[in-house]
Parts: C-alpha cells; sequence; structure tokens
C-alpha cells in the first residue's frame, strides 16, 4: 500500500524531483491512463501546498477537452481546443504559466477562488493528447521551476501509462 511521505523542502526543485519519484512508486506496475491520472491527481493536491484544483482534461474523439480525474471543486466538463487556459495550451503543445487569471483573455473560471494557474500540455509520442491544470488561490503562485516540476510529474504519468487500449 502507498502512502505518501510529507515533503520537507524548501528547494523547490527538491521538492519537486521528492515528488517525482513518490509519483513513479505510486504508479509502478500500473498502466491504466483514468486509474493513474486520479492517483496522480490525489498525490498533487495532497502534497503540493497552495492549490485548490488538480486534475486532468483530456481531447476526446469529437474534438474537445472533457474533464478527468480530479482533486478540487467541480469543474467545467468541455473546453473548445484554442479556449481558455487549458485549450490554448492544448493547441500550442507548450505549457502556460498565468501569474492572475482575470488578466488573461478568455480564461475560463471554474472557482471563483483561483487566482493563477498553471497548464501543462500532455505529450505521447508527439501528439498532445490532454492536459494537467493546476489552479491556486494566490496569484503569481507558479514560476519556471514549479512548470519544470509539473512537467516532470506530467512526463512520469505519460510513461506510465499504456495508451494503445484506451483510444477512443
Ligand atoms: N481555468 C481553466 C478551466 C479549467 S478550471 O480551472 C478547472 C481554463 O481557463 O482553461
Amino acid at each position: 500500500m502507498f502512502a505518501a511521505q510529507e515533503i520537507v523542502q524548501d528547494d523547490k526543485s527538491e521538492f519537486y524531483r521528492e515528488l517525482a519519484t513518490q509519483l513513479g512508486a505510486l504508479l509502478d506496475g500500473e498502466s491504466d491512463p483514468t486509474a493513474n491520472a486520479a492517483n496522480t491527481a490525489a498525490l498533487i493536491f495532497q502534497m503540493v501546498p497552495d492549490l485548490n484544483w488538480a486534475g486532468f482534461y483530456f481531447l476526446r474523439p469529437e474534438g474537445e477537452l472533457v474533464v478527468g480525474p480530479f482533486q478540487g471543486k467541480p469543474a467545467c466538463v468541455r473546453i473548445a481546443i484554442g479556449s481558455g487556459v487549458c485549450g490554448t495550451a492544448m493547441e500550442k503543445g507548450e505549457s502556460i504559466i498565468v501569474e492572475d487569471v482575470h488578466a488573461f483573455p478568455g480564461h475560463i473560471a471554474c472557482d471563483p477562488a483561483s487566482r493563477s494557474e498553471l497548464v501543462v500540455p500532455l505529450i505521447h509520442r508527439d501528439r498532445v493528447f490532454g492536459v494537467l491544470d493546476l489552479d491556486s488561490p494566490s496569484p503569481g503562485r507558479f514560476d519556471v521551476l514549479d512548470r519544470a516540476g509539473f512537467e516532470q510529474l506530467a512526463a512520469i504519468y505519460v510513461a506510465a501509462c499504456k495508451w494503445e487500449e484506451h483510444a477512443g
């Protein structure tokens, strides 16, 4: 049985390295994308301070992002590609840090408490098939070290899963 270990670490890069090790252990031996997304969201929400939402949106066959496993308040279900922070990160295939969501044109407010946001694309064999979305109630919560840390976590999640069986 996996039990998350508290990380006492002021150095952000080291914090994410330790969290990445724990995520690898949590997902070890399981390749189901939904199950792994659920546990990844739960671990992130438990361990990373100052978040009010952490979870996944997946590209579905109808060409929209649809919410997947997450922790936090109920969220918008469907997001068009190119829409909001998630749809923009999906379209560009790049992570986006939003220091102030009120200043991001087209930001989709799911939880009005959210003040800043980080969205990381999920990439498998050069295809973007979804995003990992993090929201914080604090403005300017995410910096480049958080971005690098969450990109590392997203890569561990993607590598742990078998995608062919999940398609469609
Ligand atoms: N704020 C996101 C929508 C998803 S919620 O934050 C969970 C966006 O603008 O795409």
